[in-house]
């Protein structure tokens, strides 16, 4: 049965092909997608098919396109690999669009995710020509149910000239009441606190509205979200997680967090999610999180009754859990609210709540500053996200990594870090399977001791230390001591013969 149920909406169900047909060279096209949930299933690929099409004639066809995050391989995969997107923000995490990025085919603008919609608000981006946006359904008197993300759909449904609807039936429609979509944010001088202050309060609405008249297709899908699974936990992840709980554990009895903790935050990536699963055997009990996205770890924390209520932007689930969510969302409907990005991440409600945030990194220095997005300086991984939204915010804010990549060619500590994320001032707790580094209270020659002597690979404790030692000299024991002849020579090193280790 279709989950069309508004009249004048319904005689504007067309083909994914004929919608696609809407969308122009040139045009931005604000997209629905945040970590493989909830983004169009079917208008990209055939846009991506009338793209090649279009090269095949010779006609120059890309558009600029905006999401929530990053997506799956339909949506930004598809459009990447027929050379479709001219300008892409404020995240990605596919391995075409990567390339494709660092090929300098696409311009790519790694924005916090918390700024692009009042950026978008603020016509700063430029105009917004169509929306793509998935729902569960569309009610009959017009409203839309969210599906698996929100990201900056209420935004984009708001402004954009037009807007094609995908309604994708796979979705559970049980979701329907998980969805808080906050209408009241406006841009300065009139903002207004934003009355959120428990991480499960709803201040908004259920479901998004739309001007019926600014929607120009209506396309039906039936197909699945698609996230990548999450490695299994090894050991390096397991040690990190033991040491974060250690961590928190040993803040609890000190009495600066209460015994229930205060809400987690838990970055994207592998060992992120490692860091939830540890918590399962942790000794806290009625746990919350204000977070951007639920991973599988956040699930079992509420399967096990440890976790009360989990408050993100999007699932980013693995297959198994994905379909698991999808059966039992009336089951999670009350322990998962999910909101617009522009609330998920916003400041004001993560410094008010004390948020305890815990994010992937590729590196860090032995001052603490992070490098969460680029692979010896110049290849973009992913992008910033929203781990500075909340490192900036958090009451206590932690970065972690194994202490080596690549086999163990690559130190994940080096003396200063090939591009910059987080400053040293964002930064408070590092964790890397060797140890844990508490910085706060810590000048940055005290955290560099603490640095190389907690979190840094045995292999490469010496070659820091001789490094800092060597710094401290030539630097005359100045605040920051550093070499500049030398900070970056383990990057340069790595790339000239594939490993950070001398010769
Ligand atoms: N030097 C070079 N390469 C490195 C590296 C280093 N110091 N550390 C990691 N890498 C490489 C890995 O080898 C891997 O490469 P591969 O894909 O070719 O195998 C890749 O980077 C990803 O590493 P992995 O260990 O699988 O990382 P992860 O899944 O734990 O994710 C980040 C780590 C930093 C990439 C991820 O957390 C991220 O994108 N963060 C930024 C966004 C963010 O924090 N969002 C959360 C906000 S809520």
């Amino acid at each position: 049965m279709s989950r069309v149920l508004n009249p004048a909406l319904r005689q504007k169900i067309t083909t994914a092909e004929q919608a696609a047909s809407l969308i122009r060279p040139g045009m931005n096209v604000g997209m629905s997608g945040f970590t493989g949930s909830g983004y169009p299933k079917s208008v990209p690929q055939a846009l991506a098919a009338q793209i090649k099409a279009a090269h095949e004639r010779g006609e120059p066809f890309m558009i600029g396109l905006w999401t929530g995050a990053s997506t799956a391989p339909e949506l930004d995969g598809s459009l990447a690999e027929v050379d479709g997107v001219s300008f892409r923000t404020p995240y990605q995490s596919d391995p075409i669009m990567r390339r494709k990025i660092n090929e300098g085919i696409t311009e790519y603008d790694d924005i916090h995710l918390s700024h692009l919609a009042p950026m978008v608000w603020a016509g700063s981006m430029g105009r917004l020509d169509v929306a793509v946006i998935e729902v569960t359904a569309i009610k009959p008197d017009g409203t839309l149910v969210p599906s698996s993300s929100v990201g900056n759909n209420k935004t984009y449904l708001d402004l954009a000239d037009k807007v094609i609807l995908e309604v994708n039936s796979w979705q559970s429609a049980d979701l329907e009441g998980m969805h808080d979509v906050y209408y009241g944010t406006r841009l300065p001088p009139d903002r207004m606190p934003v009355l959120l202050t428990h991480a499960g309060d709803r201040i908004g609405v259920r479901n998004y509205r739309v001007d019926p008249d600014r929607v120009v297709a209506v396309v039906e899908t039936d197909a699945p979200d698609r996230n990548t699974p999450f490695k299994p936990v090894d050991d390096a992840s397991r040690a990190i997680a033991e040491f974060y709980l250690d961590f928190l554990t040993n803040e609890v009895q000190h009495g600066r967090l209460p015994g229930d903790l205060l809400p987690l935050q838990s970055g994207v990536g592998n060992v992120a999610n490692a860091v939830l699963t540890g918590l399962l055997d942790g000794p806290f009990d009625y746990l919350t999180s204000y977070t951007e996205v639920i991973q599988d770890g956040m699930v079992d924390l509420i399967d096990a009754g440890k976790m009360t209520v989990a408050s993100a932007t999007a699932f980013s689930l693995s297959p198994d859990y994905a379909a698991k969510m999808n059966n039992q969302a009336r089951h999670y409907r009350d322990k998962i609210v999910l909101r617009p990005q522009e609330i998920s991440n916003h400041p004001e409600m993560i410094r008010r709540l004390g948020v305890i945030a815990c994010n992937g990194m590729i590196e860090a220095d032995i001052y603490g500053n992070v490098n969460s997005t680029h692979i010896m300086g110049s290849k973009l991984q992913n992008g910033i996200g929203g781990s500075a939204d909340f490192a900036r915010n958090a009451y206590i804010s932690a970065f972690v990594t194994p202490s080596t990549a690549k086999g163990g060619s690559i130190s994940a500590i080096v003396p200063m870090v090939s591009h910059h994320d987080h400053t040293e001032h964002d930064v408070q707790v590092l964790i890397t399977e060797q140890g844990l580094a508490d910085l706060r209270g810590k000048s940055p020659k005290q955290r560099a001791k603490m640095i190389i002597d907690k979190c840094a690979h045995p292999d490469y404790r010496p070659m820091l230390t001789e490094y800092y030692e060597h710094a401290l000299k030539t630097a005359n024991g100045l605040h920051t001591p550093h070499d500049l002849r030398q900070s970056l020579s383990w990057h340069i090193r790595f790339l000239e013969t594939g490993t950070m280790k001398p010769s």
